[in-house]
């Protein structure tokens, strides 16, 4: 399915509602990813007062790619997200969303909605409720499900959230209060939610600071088990999460709001400039 969605319009049910460009098993509906990208950043320059936190700034996503953007503290790449989530409006240049949306001109709401999952450093997840019914909630929150407000599971979407527990590592934990999770356990239960409304590109904003040795490895291990299934951004300063789910993929290093170089892990690692700006240091 190539056809495009506009701000608003409802996702189509049925059958073949699943049906998107297809890549594998990555979800691709309402999108025009017939190139192969699921994002285009073209010449993004975001000025504040003059000061240019991204400076003609343009990146591309693959369909199914799992990208990790590095970069040292005041590089732009909050802000980067911020403009593919219609938070900040850039100052110039676009952001598609495959071939045909551009996000620039879209509200932070229809952005959401059109498949553009984003999770923030602090994790948001409602703590007077249990695991399960964050899961739940989030699911109800998905656009591509019909849904009421008392409707009744199905088996299939029981699956799904049983699914979605063993992938964040809390299974036997469901029936807990979010509130009384540790800080990493919360992190994961909000990619699970971000999950359940499956989205077409997730980004994730410094998913394991904070987070203890043991909870980034699984974090680790958690992306590792998504890769190919997804297109998901993740920016980390944690060199060694980093590389651990990096792997042969292409990591891109921001400084002063540009690209200073891109490549595979090693390629970047050795990099004379990124050694200076960031690695080094
Ligand atoms: N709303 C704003 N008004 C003015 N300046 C801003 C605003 N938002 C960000 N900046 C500036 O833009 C630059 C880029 O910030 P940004 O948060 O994108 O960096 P970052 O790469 O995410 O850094 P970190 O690794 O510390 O999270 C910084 O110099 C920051 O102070
Ligand atoms: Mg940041």
């Amino acid at each position: 399915m190539t056809e495009i969605l506009q701000p608003g319009q409802q996702y189509p049910s049925g059958e073949h509602a699943d049906q998107g460009t297809s890549y594998g098993r990555v979800r691709t509906e309402g999108v025009d990813t017939t190139h192969g990208a699921i994002l285009y950043l073209e010449e993004i320059t975001v000025s504040f007062d003059g000061f240019k936190a991204l400076n003609n700034l343009s990146l591309d996503i693959s369909v199914g790619e799992l990208r990790c953007i590095i970069g040292p503290n005041g590089a732009g790449k909050t802000t980067m997200m911020d403009v593919i989530t219609g938070k900040t409006r850039p100052t110039s240049g676009t952001v598609f969303f495959g071939q045909t949306i551009d996000l620039t001109k879209m509200t932070e709401y229809d952005i959401a909605h059109v498949g553009v999952g984003r999770k923030f450093q602090r994790p948001t997840v409602f703590e007077q409720h249990t695991v399960f019914e964050n899961l739940e909630l989030a699911m109800k929150m998905n656009k591509r499900v019909k849904s009421t407000l008392f409707f009744k599971l199905s088996s299939e979407q029981k699956g799904k959230i049983e699914e979605i527990l063993t992938l964040i590592r809390l299974n036997g934990q469901e029936r807990r209060l979010a509130g009384l999770l540790s800080h990493g356990q919360k992190q994961w239960l909000e990619i699970g939610m971000l999950l359940m409304q499956e989205p077409q590109l997730l980004l994730l904003d410094e998913p394991v600071a904070g987070m203890s040795d043991a909870e980034t490895a699984r974090t680790a291990e958690l992306l590792n088990e998504l890769r190919g299934k997804h297109s998901i951004v993740v920016v980390e300063h944690d060199m060694a999460f980093v590389t651990e789910i990096a792997r042969e993929g292409k990591v891109t290093v921001l400084h002063e709001g540009s690209v200073l170089a891109e490549g595979t892990m090693d390629k970047v690692q050795n990099d004379e400039r990124v050694i200076e700006v960031y690695l080094g240091r």
